[in-house]
């Protein structure tokens, strides 16, 4: 594995590297992503072998402007426009519906693609620099805890990438949120890093009822997804002798104390679960957070990662 700050030179080399069909590791604002050529067949069927990925999960392509939308979608509707104005670069990404030659192996076989222009500096760059759009999933095993730091890839994981790009900490700490377009009004398939309030004020309306889990084929939707080694467990009070995320305290050594800002915490949550997880211990206890609208994508991961 070859983890190289991301410097100018190194972004360069990464795009030399993603346009020849390998892997690269790049931060987003978000969560670490593996990007590859999205209009390269074979780089993206390694990018599956290398994730361990059932191949009907659809990656997201990442794009640096609209003109290059128009290689992703077969058309962009006002709205999707108006949120894009809104929103990008920046944690939303919307389900469009596909032009033709975007490849199947990366919409898992649907007629949509899921599309987002990232605002981290670096993830910009190289898509800058490539010129084409690039398919990332987060940085993690399938299954997994994201990667918020370089250091949180999976050795094994980084064995088969070509290159990882350090940017250090990414600032938002949670997955974009996944918007489906394609019906009206539009509907969350994964909450995120922009909040469902955000957006409905941006659309000016309520968004449609989530789809029950298994209706829709999203990874987003697996009833356990984005967990640590270690059995994650949900409680009102922290046991004093286990490792934990508290809201209040701590009152050991093991516990983490989180912020008490729903933003802030995202921005913490999986470089504090990658912490607790290197304890080795048989479970992880997490305090439950408030059952607030805010929170919705922080609970969503607890309760995946919970499973
Ligand atoms: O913040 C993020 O979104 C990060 C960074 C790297 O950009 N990427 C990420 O990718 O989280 P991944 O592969 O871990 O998750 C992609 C999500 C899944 O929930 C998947 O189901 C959904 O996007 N998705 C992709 N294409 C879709 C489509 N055509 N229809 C519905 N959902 C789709
Ligand atoms: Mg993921």
């Amino acid at each position: 594995m070859r983890i190289v700050e991301a410097t100018l030179e190194n972004i360069s080399l990464a795009a030399e590297i993603v346009r020849d069909g390998g892997l690269v590791a790049m931060p987003t604002e978000t969560v670490y992503g593996i990007a590859v050529d999205a209009m390269n067949r074979e780089a993206v069927l390694r990018l599956f072998e290398a994730k361990g990925r059932p191949a009907d999960n659809p990656l997201i392509v990442h794009i640096d402007s609209m003109a290059m939308l128009s290689m992703a979608a077969r058309e962009v509707p006002p709205l999707v426009e108006r949120l894009a104005e809104r929103f990008w670069p920046g944690p939303l990404t919307m389900v469009l519906k596909k032009q033709p030659d975007v490849l199947d192996e990366v919409t898992g076989g649907l007629t949509t693609v899921a599309v987002r222009q990232p605002r981290h500096p670096v993830a910009m760059a190289l898509i800058g620099l490539v010129g084409r759009p690039l398919a990332a999933p987060s940085a993690n095993r399938f299954m997994r805890l994201s990667a918020t730091r370089a250091q949180h890839i999976d050795p094994e994981l980084a064995s088969k990438l070509d290159l990882i790009l350090d940017g250090g900490p990414c600032p938002v700490g949670v997955e974009s949120t996944v918007l489906d377009m394609t019906c009206d009004p539009p509907r969350i398939l994964r909450p995120g890093g922009v909040s469902r309030g955000e957006i409905e004020a941006a659309v000016g309306g309520p968004l449609g009822e989530r789809p029950p889990a298994g209706e829709h084929r999203s990874p987003g939707m697996y009833p356990r997804h984005y967990a640590p080694a270690s059995k994650l467990v949900l409680v009102d009070a922290v046991p004093d002798d286990a490792p934990g995320l508290v809201l209040d305290g701590p009152r050991t050594p093991l516990h983490i104390k989180m912020p008490a800002d729903p933003v802030a915490y995202a921005a913490t949550l999986y470089d504090a679960l990658h912490r607790l997880d290197q304890m080795g211990r048989d479970a992880i206890y997490v305090q439950r957070p408030p059952a607030l609208p805010e929170w919705e994508a922080v609970l969503d991961r607890l309760s995946k990662a919970s499973g």
